[in-house]
């Protein structure tokens, strides 16, 4: 099927009347972009994960394939190999309800020029380039094949934004300033090229995390010494920067614990990581640099310990069923109490009323502090991330 035979504008506008619905797409000149750039062209197969773990192919020429693509869900477009031979997800075309609530968020207008980290599929830099113009648009990704492809996919549609490979951490100085910059991988934190590349009063919209769960989308502006502003009031995860363009490295080492050499305490707490993303983000400031996150021991009735682990060997397990009393086993070890130090912030952010994001911003200056704070920046409650 080529793009031009695929009855694809119903199924485009359907899926914008579906957004307008949830209150997504209430600005009739980004519907017009939805309605008019087939994203099919830029998803021409995907894949989607078994339960035993394997990865299945939907390509082009099912209904199967060009139903999904107009349904509002993300998907997975390219997998690359890890060290251990796993496959994993180097690249996905964005939920569109999130690709368009992050454009409404970042209040692009006419004449802008816009920078895109991480151009995958190039879709979003299309929708960008429909509204705004080819010359307003520049986009960078690791992946020299996934540069190519989207290059080669704008160019079918006719639109040649200015396409890049290289780490999106440098931006792409060459074409700066920029009005606005968009990241649609996660960070763990704000490049300060970014805030050199962007102008005074623009805007840099970016997912800031610290672990799959630890942190949100966050909208800061250039001030004259810092980029400043407030988490996104819903959560959004985005795949975390890559720093080569290859599988990025597998930093869990859940495997290799054994929960019952560690000292046991209990906790009422619910172990899953999405159950608690800001106090989660909160307590990076006192927890190892990378923390993995897994399961252990399966049984009939699903994992028994829901796993952290830190680059610097610490760990903790946690039961997944609570006993009778509602408490959970906790094991942890290691030179930091991962579960003892995430209880500790819990409790605080539970004694100031369980804060959600639309309360939390952050503020980032040049010396690379990143400063986490509670309604406003000088307010009397902040948390200092590593860096
Ligand atoms: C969710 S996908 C982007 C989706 C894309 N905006 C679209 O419309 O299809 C995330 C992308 O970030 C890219 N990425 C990861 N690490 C990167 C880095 N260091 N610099 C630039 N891009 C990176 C990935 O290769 C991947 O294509």
């Amino acid at each position: 099927m080529t793009s031009t035979s695929v009855n694809w504008q119903i199924r485009a506008r359907r899926l914008a009347q579906q957004l307008a619905d949830t209150g997504v797409l209430d600005d009739p000149a980004w519907r017009a972009a939805v309605e008019s750039v087939p994203r099919h062209v830029f998803v021409p197969r995907f894949y989607v994960q078994q339960p035993d773990g394997e990865w299945s192919e939907t390509a082009a020429d099912s209904d199967a394939w060009l139903d999904a693509v107009y349904e509002d869900v993300p998907l997975v477009t390219a997998l690359a190999e890890t060290d251990n031979g796993a496959r994993v997800t180097v690249s996905s075309s964005t939920k569109p309800a999130l690709m368009l609530r992050m454009l409404r968020a970042l209040q692009v207008r006419a004449g802008h020029r816009v920078l895109e980290i991480g151009s995958g599929t190039g879709y979003n830099a299309a929708l960008l380039a429909h509204r705004f113009g080819d010359e307003n648009v520049f986009t960078v990704d690791i992946g020299a094949a996934l540069v190519d492809t989207a290059r080669e996919r704008l160019a079918e549609l006719g639109y040649t934004p200015t396409l890049a490979v290289g780490d999106g951490r440098n931006g792409l100085p060459e074409h700066a300033p920029y009005d606005r910059v968009i990241a649609t991988c996660s960070v763990p934190t704000v490049p300060w090229a970014w805030a050199e590349q962007v102008r005074h009063g623009g805007l840099v919209l970016v997912d800031v995390k610290r672990g799959a769960h630890a942190g949100n989308l966050v909208l800061l502006r250039r001030e004259e010494d810092r980029l400043e502003g407030r988490f996104l009031p819903k959560w959004a995860g985005f795949m975390a920067i890559r720093d080569h363009d290859a599988a990025p490295p597998s930093k869990s080492s859940v495997g290799r614990v054994h929960p019952e050499d560690g000292e046991r305490t209990s906790t009422p707490l619910d172990p899953a990581p999405w159950s608690a993303p800001v106090p989660w983000l909160l307590a990076s400031a006192g927890l190892p640099r990378h923390l993995g996150f897994g399961h252990l021991g399966f049984t009939g009735d699903g994992p028994e310990w829901a796993v952290f682990t830190g680059d610097d060997g610490s760990w903790c397990a946690i039961r997944m069923q609570p006993d009778g009393h509602g408490e959970r086993e906790v094991r942890q070890g290691g030179p930091v109490a991962i579960w003892g130090e995430f209880e500790t912030v819990h409790g605080e952010w539970e004694a100031l009323g369980r804060p959600g994001w639309d309360r939390l911003g952050l503020t980032v200056t040049a010396d690379g502090q990143h400063r986490v704070w509670l309604d406003e920046p000088d307010g009397a409650h902040g948390w200092s991330l590593p860096t």
